[in-house]
């Protein structure tokens, strides 16, 4: 299954884009430190683009579209997987590491999707997907067929069942997606054999690191994309790898509830740390600061500092950041323990809203307060307002910061998918914390009136997911050139960030004095300050002004030589 990268007999599908005048060289020495404080944007490759008017996003679909990224003003690139997959969890079950599914194109079309980014000053950062392979993964499939005894079941977790004819799951454990994280095999002669670990679905066979040929392979590929000249990876629960030794029982049922407030047997043990530490090792081979960011749920953020030490990963997602409701105390709070944690071991704080995960945060705001999986619509106007603000202030921290495609549109979750087309595995095991994540990867629109508005080549052809109609008021090319829209906003903000001394890396804000449900913090540099309030209540406040109005989320008016703070609002102030 692994492709060729000499195969040409596929036409490249969009000409080459334009190099720019700073072009990313992957084999440049020199050490800039880019990803402390980079902007990284999500492509979720299903959702982003259709090159070949399939429905289904893809390679050459995200290769057009490089030069809208590089106009955006984002850093890096993260794309979601891309790898051959059954896609029982839309790809993350990855059955070959190092070919691409022809959904989404060949390894020719990786390839040109590397370089074109990289003349257009973009880094790729590709997902990796290292705690279960696929159940169709060849090491799988042949574990299964050799059936008990077989040196491949030494990768994954094979266990007999408990009572009479091993009839009970091994262990207690239970699936993040719902049901028990154990299935049950059939013998290659019929009849019922061991069990097999999936944290996730029954699809997903958790590998068994304890084994050495599984870190072989893993350093392995890391390598062979490396390589290709990939920049980083993000990694897809990196905290599960390790489990804890004899895989004991919790003790208790409904673990989800458990799940990043205590230590779980399969999630955040210490013996992870030392595969990043060999991960470390590889990507300091490599030219030009190649990264490691950990998709890593953790009780505590200063958990999630361990995986950034300085010989470990580079990032680490801060999820107790998007967990966080629009409330001034608690992200004040959240900020400065986030910025004190990372602080020791010289990590780079970072900020993320939205993912495919998650209910995008126009819709959480939209709401009271109740977690990330949302599902209802909500007050949409009041969604979007905080959405904004929020954006604007996490832009305005010290640190890398995470966008979700279309977030930067205003793009609400769609809480009203009928059932049957939905995908998310999660959502057909009912008890899974995730089962409505297909609202946020509904692929977005760039233009025109009719669906999938500029999404695939055809007005009327399909999208895999079905779009609003309202979404033809969102598309790309209607908030191009209009000073109120989102997109605007985030590009002013993105070229504001790039160009203020003052914003950026860092690792510190001072908390200036400010009414209740208003934040207000200001950032120094040698060669500029600058001030960021934000207004979380439902109430205009008046403020002295600080400086020169930057960028502001909302419209300010004066009144008696006073600023007023729309509700719901961030403004960016030059000092
Ligand atoms: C985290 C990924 O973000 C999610 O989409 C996936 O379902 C799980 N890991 C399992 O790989």
């Amino acid at each position: 299954m692994t492709q060729n990268l000499a195969d040409t007999s596929r036409p490249a599908a969009v000409p080459a884009a334009e190099p720019t005048a700073e072009p990313i060289a992957t084999n440049a020495g020199a050490s800039r430190g880019w990803w402390r404080d980079a902007v990284i944007y999500q492509v979720y490759p299903r959702s982003f683009a259709d090159g070949n008017g399939d429905g289904m996003g893809d390679l050459p679909g995200v290769r057009s579209r490089l030069p809208y990224l590089r106009d955006l003003g984002v850093d890096a690139v993260w794309l979601s997987p891309f790898y051959a997959s059954p896609q029982a969890d839309a790809g993350y079950d990855v059955a070959d590491y190092r070919a691409v599914d022809p959904m989404f194109g060949t390894l020719l079309d990786a390839d040109a999707l590397i370089r074109d980014a990289h003349q257009l000053g973009l880094r790729i950062i590709v997902d990796l997907v290292p705690n279960h392979s696929s159940d169709q993964h060849e090491w799988f499939q042949r574990a299964l067929r050799e059936g008990p005894g077989s040196p491949l079941r030494e990768r994954y977790h094979f266990r007999p069942g408990k009572g009479a004819q091993g009839e009970l799951p091994p262990n207690d454990w239970e699936s993040i997606f719902g049901g028990p994280a154990w299935t049950r095999t059939v013998d290659p002669d019929g009849t019922p054999g061991d069990w097999y670990l999936h944290l996730f679905a029954p699809e997903q066979p958790d590998f068994n690191w304890e084994n050495p040929a599984v870190a072989d392979e893993f350093r392995s590929i890391l390598r062979f994309w490396l390589d290709m000249g990939v920049d980083g990876f993000r990694i897809d629960v990196a905290h599960g790898m390790v489990k804890a030794p004899g895989l004991p029982d919790l003790g208790s049922h409904d673990q989800l509830k458990l799940l990043g407030n205590d230590v779980m047997p399969f999630f955040d043990q210490d013996g992870v740390h030392e595969i990043y530490r060999a991960w470390r090792k590889i990507l300091d081979e490599y030219p030009g600061e190649r990264i490691g960011v950990a998709e890593a749920w953790t009780p505590t953020v200063q958990r999630t500092a361990n995986y950034v030490r300085p010989d470990e990963l580079h990032q680490a997602f801060n999820f107790q950041y998007l967990g966080t409701h629009w409330d001034a105390a608690a992200l004040r709070e959240v900020i400065d323990v986030s910025l004190d944690a990372m602080r020791p071991v010289d990590a780079p704080a970072t900020w993320v809203l939205s993912n495919h995960d998650v209910t995008r945060h126009a819709t959480r705001f939209a709401n009271p307060p109740g977690g990330t999986q949302i599902r209802t619509a909500g007050d949409r106007e009041l969604g979007l307002r905080r959405a904004r603000a929020a954006t604007l202030l996490m832009l305005a921290l010290p640190g890398s910061a995470y966008l979700y495609q279309g977030e930067e549109l205003g793009l609400p979750d769609v809480t009203d998918l009928p059932d049957e087309v939905r995908q998310d595995p999660s959502f057909f095991r009912q008890a899974g914390q995730d089962g409505f994540r297909d609202g946020c990867r509904v692929p977005i629109p760039w233009s025109g009136t009719e669906a999938p508005y500029g999404f695939g080549p055809t007005p009327g052809g399909p999208s895999w997911l079905p779009q609003p109609a309202s979404w033809a008021e969102l598309s790309v090319e209607v908030q191009t050139g209009d000073p109120t829209s989102t997109l605007e906003l985030y590009r002013s903000a993105l070229a504001v960030r790039r160009e203020h001394p003052a914003l950026g890396a860092g690792t510190a804000v001072s908390w200036l004095p400010s009414a209740e449900g208003v934040l207000a913090f200001r950032r120094d540099s040698a060669a500029g300050s600058f001030v960021c309030t934000v207004n979380t209540t439902p109430e205009p406040v008046r403020i002295a002004a600080p400086g020169r109005l930057l960028l502001a989320s909302a419209e300010l008016a004066v009144v008696d030589g006073e600023s007023v703070l729309p509700t719901d609002s961030a403004v960016w102030w030059a000092v």
